[in-house]
């Protein structure tokens, strides 16, 4: 057998307050599936970013196929063959795929323009091959975000890379989006791609890796065979106790309405309808979850509830309120929380500490700010220490840090502190738990049936039919913008909403 395409070896890295990396050995071989898997915080994207040549190691060696080598920044990274798709996207987005593709390596033809058509074809080809279905064409912002992570490995494989690191490339994705990118990368393998796999999803791990590196607080756990390993084994190898995979709940107990929506319409982004004839309660005392395929009304009906776009027609009433026409900011005063799907645009500042994130929506009130207003620093500073302990947010610099340096599960977990901690009437709450990692998917689903118990009304948006099937009383199935159907808890099959989220209707009479 020849070498391993990668060796990493005793590789140390420490930021501020953090061993972020503390002499981890990594080896890839030659044309592998190699999983990258540990908890938030653990030292995944860094170790990555060593290797993409994105931060330097203040200690360890890389070898690629057998040879040691310096990779001083991306640039070199590529040249060895090395591509990388990043946590978040770096994509220009009035730019076409092709033109985002060749950025920064543009050739010209021999009259010195730009070759566009050239590279089209180019894409084209690789594309077809790779079975990835991009038309070199189209502008960023028009495509879906599977499509412009498909961009991005384009654009690595435009480069030649034969190693590709892929971070986290399912947290952003729908179930249907996840499973092509399971048959993209199993393509990428069999045209003799070595892959490196980060990812919480155990699931993901069985079906197309050969084997998995278990990283936990930047120290080396072990690489195992992944067919010799169960995902209870490798969940236990990464958190170092046993997990739980379902939540243990007690029959709701509804009492008062606490959200009405009555007959909206909503607009979408492009001006045509988002949702229509909507129509839902929301009591105190139980999780209602809406599922649905990703683009079927689901961002309209949030937004139009946290009140970050208008109606067109209807009310939304809170506690019997009239919010329709409040604006964001007196909603969250009449009892609205909000986690969002977006974390970077509407969840976080991320040049804000994780104290100043932590009271974002407070910090003008008792006891963070005097009847003066002057703000309590001490408090702000001691409030963001108790999330910090209670939630585990791995901030190596404490409630000073910035969430920008955060791992991208801690800066999710700094957002669900904040929200649950305001312990709002009712919770409206977006894929909380993308990017997390299993220990801590257990524990903020326990924490959003801990305040069901305590009374409050929790709306819960998630593409994971497993998260709505495990924690919901009751489920409305979103289709093309209405509600098709409304299940209980115990009477909803995991087919029968697959088949209404495909827009058949619930008959006259069934379910709640
Ligand atoms: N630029 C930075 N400045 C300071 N600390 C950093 C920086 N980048 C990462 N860290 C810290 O290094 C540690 C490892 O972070 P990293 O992003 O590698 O985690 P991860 O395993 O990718 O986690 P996640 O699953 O949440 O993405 C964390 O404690 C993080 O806060
Ligand atoms: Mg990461």
């Amino acid at each position: 057998m020849g070498h391993n395409a990668i060796d990493m070896l005793g590789i140390t890295k420490r930021f501020p307050g953090v061993l972020a990396n503390d002499h981890i050995d990594l080896s890839v071989r030659d044309n592998e599936v190699h999983a990258l898997l540990g908890e938030n915080g653990a030292g995944k994207s860094t170790l990555m970013s060593i290797l993409f040549g994105s931060y330097d190691a203040d200690e360890g060696l890389i070898k690629i196929r057998g040879k040691e080598v310096s990779i001083k920044d991306p640039n070199a990274a590529t040249a060895l063959g090395i591509g990388m798709v990043h946590q978040h996207f770096k994509l220009v987005h009035n730019y076409t795929v092709t033109e985002n593709i060749i950025l920064g390596i543009e050739s010209t033809n021999r009259f010195g323009l730009l070759d566009l058509k050239t590279a089209e074809k180019r894409v084209a080809e690789l594309s077809e091959r790779y079975g990835l279905k991009v038309n070199p064409r189209d502008r960023i912002e028009d495509i879906s975000v599977g499509m412009q992570q498909r961009v991005e490995i384009l654009k690595t494989l435009y480069r030649n890379a034969d190693i590709l690191i892929l971070d986290e490339p399912s947290a952003v994705l729908t179930p249907q989006e996840i499973d092509e990118l399971m048959d993209i990368i199993l393509r990428l393998k069999a045209e003799g791609k070595t892959i490196i796999l980060i990812t919480h999803k155990l699931k993901e791990i069985k079906a197309v890796a050969e084997r998995c590196t278990v990283l936990r607080r930047g120290k080396y756990i072990g690489t195992v065979d992944v067919q010799d390993v169960s995902e209870q084994q490798l969940a236990e190898m990464m958190v170092g106790r046993a997990v739980k995979f379902e939540i243990d709940k007690q029959p709701a107990n509804p009492g008062a309405v606490v959200l009405k929506i009555d007959n909206i319409l909503v607009k979408n982004s492009r001006g045509s309808i988002g949702v229509k004839n909507l129509s839902l309660d929301v009591r105190s005392g139980e999780i209602v979850g809406i599922a649905g395929v990703d683009g079927n009304g689901q961002t309209e009906l949030i937004y139009a509830i946290t009140g970050l776009t208008p109606i067109e027609s209807g009310s939304i009433f809170v506690k019997n309120l009239d919010v329709t026409k409040m604006s964001v900011k007196q909603r969250i005063e009449a009892g609205i929380g909000h986690i969002p799907e977006d974390r970077h645009r509407h969840g976080l500042v991320l040049d804000f500490s994780v104290a100043e994130n932590a009271v974002l929506k407070n910090f003008d009130k008792y006891p963070y700010s005097s009847r003066w207003g002057v703000l309590d620093f001490p408090r702000i500073f001691s409030h963001a220490g108790e999330l910090i302990e209670q939630y585990d947010i791995r901030a190596g610099e404490g409630p000073m840090m910035k969430a920008r340096n955060m791992s991208g599960g801690n800066q999710q977990k700094v957002i669900i502190a904040r929200e649950i901690d305001l312990s709002p009437d009712l919770l409206v709450v977006a894929q909380p738990t993308r990017g997390l990692d299993v220990g801590a998917i257990e524990y903020i689903r326990k924490r959003i049936v801990a305040e069901r118990d305590k009374g409050r009304a929790v709306l819960l948006i998630s593409f994971e039919l497993d998260e709505i099937m495990n924690l919901c009383d009751r489920i409305a199935i979103i289709s093309h913008g209405e509600i098709a159907g409304i299940l209980r808890e115990g009477e909803a099959d995991e087919h029968q909403i697959g088949f209404m989220m495909a827009g058949a209707r619930q008959k006259e009479g069934e379910g709640a």
